[in-house]
């Protein structure tokens, strides 16, 4: 029996009634909803603070599930939202987890799947009630990123990087997109004697010509149209602190000059003013282009290059540093649990040699992102291949070329496919199953069949 309240919206008489049916039984409390806009409504007029759990099926013709999820957390309304999906529907159930439902359960589902959601749930309302008081004392401590790394190269990197932030040097960081630049920039910013002050960040692609040269140096009043206030730039408030130019290959000649003289003078105009100001600030810049290259096609001004390259940290690709991929993956896996409250412990061998043989062009950033979506994906206490997108890694690519070179029988072939799914699975019949787009029963008959109880399916 559980003491608690939940709230159900579907369209499907069917699910409504099997849910009432085995919640009811546990001596749950029920509000059940048979559109989106109904529950909306209802959601306007009372919020959903009585609630424990919000079971929100995806797929409904009025206001999709993921819309009311998205408007439940931009209301910042407490209640964890449960998601039903049909099983074609995985990727809605990914981006419902992205946008911050806290579970997802998959069409036709047993009762005792929503009775351990419903255990969890009460538990960490208990859990939040002790903590809430705790926490309202000490504050929630800020999120500040690790930095994770096993490999020589990155050791060096990071040795570098530290060595340099107790100068005053101007400082350029180097490498592909995901590699970690800003994070290293960070690094050298809180180890370096400015600690103390502001570090700002100004990604120099992102923005138009003049957005960037009014962001940066700030504007006078009727600077130029639009310019209804004064506003101070980035140079006058990263005084005394560091100023990260992000992307600073993207910077256009024009801002270049005007830079140069920020870096060489250390004092500067702001648009349509007519005094100058003295700045004291550390440059770091951070670009993924080959910026020695940029200077020889003069494409960047050879003058701020020097200015800016003092020292130059070259942050090397992940495929180069193997050896960091595990400890990397086992710290998003530890972040993403802990943040998903799951209890995933670790990798399946296979899937980390699938991790640790596939070269990340995406980087850290790619790596990052694989790990999020296992996380979602993954029911048992590892995380297993078919859980990460599917890359052809060379090892996974001859496997079925090793068939057929091989002079097999049919059956041969069949028996250890499924039993190479099953393992995949983690042993999941019923997963199995659908990855192999057979039946359950099916699956059952050929285990029996092939004889693969002795191999441990029973
Ligand atoms: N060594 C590391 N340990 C832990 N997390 C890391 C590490 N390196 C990078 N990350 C994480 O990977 C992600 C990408 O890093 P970051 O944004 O610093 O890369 P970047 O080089 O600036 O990428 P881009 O060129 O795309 O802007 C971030 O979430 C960052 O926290
Ligand atoms: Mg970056």
């Amino acid at each position: 029996m559980y003491n608690g309240k939940v709230i159900i919206c579907d369209d499907e008489v069917e699910i409504l009634r099997y849910l009432s049916k085995i919640l009811t039984a546990k001596g749950i409390d029920l509000e059940v909803f048979s559109s989106g806009t109904a529950l909306m409504r209802c959601i306007e007029n009372r919020g959903l603070d009585d609630g424990d759990l919000l079971l929100l099926d995806v797929k409904m013709p009025d206001l999709d599930g993921i819309e009311i999820l998205q408007r439940v957390k931009n209301m910042k309304l407490e209640i964890p939202v449960v998601m039903m999906t049909a099983y074609a529907s995985i990727n809605s159930a990914i981006e419902a987890m992205k946008l911050g439902a806290y579970d997802y359960v998959t069409k036709p589902f047993p009762k005792e799947k929503i009775f351990g959601i419903m255990e969890k749930v009460l538990e960490r309302k208990e859990l939040l009630k002790e903590n809430s008081a705790l926490k309202d004392e000490l504050g929630i401590p800020s999120a500040s990123t690790p930095l994770v790394f096993a490999s020589e190269s990155f050791r060096k990197v990071h040795e570098m990087a530290m060595l340099v932030a107790h100068s005053e040097s101007n400082v350029v960081i180097l490498g592909e997109s995901g590699t970690g630049k800003e994070l290293i920039a960070s690094l050298i910013h809180n180890n370096s004697p400015r600690a103390k002050e502001r570090f700002l960040t100004i990604n120099c692609a992102a923005l138009s010509d003049t957005l960037l040269e009014s962001q940066l140096f700030g504007h006078v009043k009727g600077a130029f149209t639009g310019a209804i206030n004064a506003q101070k730039g980035l140079l006058d408030a990263a005084n005394n602190g560091t100023l990260f130019l992000d992307e600073v290959g993207d910077m256009s000649q024009a801002i270049q000059a005007k830079l140069l003289r920020v870096l060489q003078e250390g004092d500067f105009i702001p648009v349509g003013d007519t005094k100058g100001r003295r700045v004291d600030i550390r440059f770091l810049a951070a670009t993924n282009k080959d910026l020695e290259e940029e200077v020889r096609q003069k494409r960047f001004r050879e003058d701020l290059f020097f200015r800016l390259n003092v020292i130059s940290l070259h942050l090397p690709p992940l495929r180069d540093r193997a050896g960091d991929i595990e400890i990397l993956a086992k710290h998003f896996l530890a972040k993403y649990a802990a943040r998903m409250k799951k209890d995933i412990t670790g990798f399946t061998s296979e899937a980390m040699q699938l991790l640790t043989s596939y070269s990340w062009p995406g980087n850290i950033r790619e790596l990052e992102n694989a790990i999020e979506r296992a996380a979602i994906l993954t029911r048992g206490r590892l995380i297993t291949p078919e859980t990460l997108p599917v890359w052809r890694s060379p090892q996974a690519a001859s496997e079925p070329a090793k068939h057929s070179a091989r002079m097999v029988s049919l059956e041969t072939v069949e028996r250890e496919h499924i039993l190479h799914v099953l393992k995949a699975a983690g042993n999941n019949k019923s997963r199995a199953a659908k990855v192999l787009e057979i039946a359950r029963r099916t699956l059952d008959r050929k285990i029996e069949e092939y004889g693969l109880e002795e191999d441990g399916f029973r």
